[in-house]
């Protein structure tokens, strides 16, 4: 048995073939309509999120433009859309997309300021800079562009140039990504739960970073698409025990996500069970 497996196995008992089996088809990702205008689409809406259809074959909607030359659409997995619309940003916050490439996420969050307010979409890679760049410029309307900045920063640099400064945060964390891993025999056979330790190291660094830069009273998500608990929880529990007189956890609570497992500090979307993610959602709010 592999690394890997014994490791998975460990942690998800009998329910580790169901998962696995699941892990190595696609994902089940639906067309998010980017800034709606009202107009009426051909296409069996997704009603668990609101502007969200189920992809065809007959045309593919990804390219289809607005009157501005816009995409109208923005390919997701409902998990993640989640993991932005409960950060439940308002026009006039201010609002830091921590780790934002290649932009989805950010699109949500964009879109719910409205035009009023700031955020900053920050992405340190110079590649993964250019291809959210360019999600920006294909999909956000130029009247809400305003108050958007791209910026290319280690994300653990905010909480000390940067302390109190975000009413919202999403720190959607680089992670394992075991969903792409598993398609890759010989990385498979290098995995070791040493990986997914160092990336927890990491994940915890950006997420003291992002505590530190939000304002007292304002709100963090925390994300990644890992199904490791060193990644999700672990990473929880870590900041619970060193910073844990700083912020609250947030229940997560409404009809779709109760479809995501409970975990102790948030929620885990994984495909045996919901059909979507790996996702995994946490919410705490800064004392
Ligand atoms: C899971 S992806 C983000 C996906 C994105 N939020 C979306 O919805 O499209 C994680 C991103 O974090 C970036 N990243 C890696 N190290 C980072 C760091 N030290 N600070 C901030 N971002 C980092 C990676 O380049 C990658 O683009």
């Amino acid at each position: 048995m592999s690394k890997f497996d014994e490791f998975f196995l460990g942690h998800y008992g009998e329910r580790w073939s169901a998962l696995f089996n699941e892990l190595q088809k696609d994902d089940q990702k639906v067309l998010r309509e980017v800034f709606p205008e009202g107009k009426k689409w051909d296409l069996e809406p997704f009603t668990n999120i609101s502007h969200c259809y189920y992809p065809t074959t007959d045309l593919d909607y990804t390219k289809e433009e607005n009157q501005e030359g816009l995409r109208s659409f923005y390919y997701m997995d409902p998990g993640s859309i989640m993991a932005a619309k409960l950060l439940d940003v308002q026009p006039g916050d201010t609002v830091l997309d921590m780790c934002s490439a290649p932009g989805g996420k950010g699109l949500v969050l964009c879109e719910a300021l409205q035009g009023e307010g700031h955020i900053d979409l920050n992405e340190p890679s110079r590649n993964r800079r250019d291809r959210l760049k360019n999600v920006i410029r294909q999909h956000v309307p130029e009247k809400f562009r305003g108050v958007v900045s791209v910026r290319g920063q280690d994300g653990l640099n905010f909480g000390m140039k940067s302390p109190d400064t975000y009413d919202r945060i999403l720190v959607d964390a680089p992670c394992s990504g075991e969903r792409h891993l598993i398609h890759s025999p010989a990385e498979l056979e290098k995995w070791s739960p040493k990986r997914s330790k160092r990336l927890a190291a990491r994940q915890y660094g950006l997420l003291t970073s992002a505590l530190l830069a939000l304002k007292s009273g304002g709100t963090l998500i925390y994300s990644t698409c890992s199904i490791s608990p060193l990644e999700n929880d672990g990473v929880l529990e870590k900041l619970k025990s060193k910073k844990g007189e700083l912020f609250d956890f947030v229940d997560l609570s409404g009809e779709f996500i109760s479809m995501a497992d409970k975990t102790e500090f948030g929620r885990l979307f994984l495909p045996d069970t919901s059909g979507y993610g790996p996702l995994f959602i946490s919410k705490i709010r800064k004392n």
